[in-house]
């Protein structure tokens, strides 16, 4: 059987269920738009596992997402979505590409949590545009832009205590989201919330448990996914 999709950390099946489709999550690794590669054994099961955790804690928080659910160590059932091309960035630290584009130190607390957004393009390099671009190149409505903000807000709020109760300051994260297929007048967080999609700093020693750990040549890359895995663990049961 072929997968309908294969991304650079994640595939999808179809099942039995039109709109319902099993969600794969591989070793694999990767960073600078798929340029440098790595597999890193038990990946796949840490971020299943600390996604369908963090998930779980939104739902309850009445966050609409396309979570089902989860079928085994690497695989999750989620609902089937049309994603919104559209990657939705929420920054309460700088760090990484904020850094860069401004000239602002690694470190600096926001007054305000930052939204902003890419096109989802592999082969644009996931450029940062504004709501006009997205309006214009019909990724999504107006009416859509103004939910994907609200709802990257709340997840922030929900996220930051989560974490700062897990002993980490949440300092940015993506998010993606998607229409339902059988629902595609509305929308709901999709995709996977784990150490590569957010950057995690240890409250007590600033020490970095994200996917940075695999950017910037860190070492002891899946000690760290672990290590936020167990603490997620102790704190939601
Ligand atoms: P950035 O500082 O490189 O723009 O990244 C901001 C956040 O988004 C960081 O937590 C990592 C995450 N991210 C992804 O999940 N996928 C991506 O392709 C990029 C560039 C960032």
């Amino acid at each position: 059987m072929e997968p309908l999709y294969e991304g650079k950390a994640k595939r999808l099946w179809a099942t039995d269920d039109p709109n319902v489709l099993r969600m794969e999550f591989k070793n694999d690794a990767t960073a600078f738009n798929g340029e440098k590669k790595a597999q890193f054994e038990d990946k796949g099961r840490l971020n299943n596992e600390i996604s369908t955790l963090v998930y779980g804690m939104l739902e309850r928080e009445g966050v609409p997402t396309h979570f089902v659910r989860r079928v085994d160590e690497t695989h999750v059932d989620v609902r089937k979505v049309d994603i919104v091309m559209v990657e939705v960035i929420v920054r309460n630290v700088a760090a990484g590409s904020f850094c860069r584009r401004t000239g602002v130190e690694e470190g600096r607390e926001f007054g305000q949590p930052i939204v902003e957004f890419s096109i989802k393009s592999d082969e644009l390099g996931d450029p940062l545009v504004n709501d006009d671009y997205i309006r214009e190149l019909g990724l999504a409505t107006a009416d859509e832009l103004t939910q994907l903000r609200e709802s990257a807000l709340k997840v922030n709020g929900i996220l930051i205590g989560l974490f700062r109760d897990c002993g980490l300051r949440l300092v940015d994260f993506k998010l993606e989201f998607g229409r339902p297929v059988d629902d595609p007048g509305s929308i709901v967080l999709a995709d996977e919330i784990s150490p590569d999609g957010c950057r995690l700093w240890d409250l007590e020693t600033g020490e970095k448990m994200d996917k940075d750990r695999f950017r910037r040549d860190l070492g002891n890359v899946m000690e760290a996914y672990r290590e936020v895995l167990g603490r997620l663990k102790a704190e939601l049961g």
